[in-house]
């Protein structure tokens, strides 16, 4: 596969979606081919589950059926739209992957890092991003942003314990494999933010560049 797969994650009210924009722009700019989407979802049937995910319901969802439910969204997001994509040499910018499971399956909910491992082999082969920027930020300040934008969803739902695992298992991650990560610091300004970006910016151009 010729193109880039950069993937975009942190908790909820990180600016992992206005930061994507922003990204697309610099490298479109660039003159590359950018495609942009997200998880779970990126095709109308995984926005389906998406929405099996995040709707508030009276059932208590069992972990295990969420866990197999963002892996069935992705499978069908690789099939159809990143594959694809990265096939016809995009660089695709895609908002929370399989990182986001390890965080909140894996830390928020406690689901073992093992069991992930091989659902992520299952339904990926070796296919893992190239690159991943991690939107870190206090949970308290990320709790803020996503009550501001109003009603709160299954995940938002959940309390501090909650974040503070799917930060820390974040950075885990990060820390474990440093070459695939860079965290950005999303507590700033979003101008200042936007400055780490652009300090990004040469090296996603080389990477995509080949
Ligand atoms: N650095 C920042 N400083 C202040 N506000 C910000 C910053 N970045 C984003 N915001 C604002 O915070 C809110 C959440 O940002 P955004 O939707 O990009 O986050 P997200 O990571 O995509 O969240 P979600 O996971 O819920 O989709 C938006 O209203 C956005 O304008
Ligand atoms: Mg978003």
């Amino acid at each position: 596969m010729s193109g880039l797969f950069i993937t975009l994650e942190g908790p909820e009210g990180a600016g992992k979606s206005t930061n994507r924009e922003y990204l697309a722009e610099c490298l479109r700019r660039q003159g590359l081919d950018v495609l942009m989407t997200r998880e779970p979802g990126g095709t109308p049937l995984a926005e389906r589950i998406r929405e099996l995910l995040l709707a508030p319901s009276a059932e208590p969802m069992a972990s295990d059926t969420e866990l197999l439910l963002v892996f069935a969204a992705r499978a069908q997001h690789l099939a159809q739209v990143i594959r694809p994509a990265l096939e016809r040499g995009c660089v695709v910018l895609c908002d929370r992957f399989t990182d986001a499971t390890y965080a909140y399956q894996g830390g928020g909910r406690g689901l073992s890092t093992s069991r992930i491992a091989v659902l992520e082999a299952f339904v990926q082969g070796d296919l893992r991003p190239d690159l991943t920027l991690i939107f870190d930020l206090p949970v308290e300040v990320g709790l803020a942003r996503a009550a501001a934008r109003g009603r709160l969803d299954r995940f938002e739902q959940e309390g501090q314990a909650f974040f503070q695992a799917v930060r820390q298992a974040y950075l885990q991650r990060a820390a474990a494999e440093p070459q695939r990560y860079r965290i950005i610091d999303a507590g700033q300004s979003l101008a200042q933010v936007q400055l780490s970006l652009d300090v990004l910016l040469p090296q996603l151009l080389e990477l995509a560049r080949g």
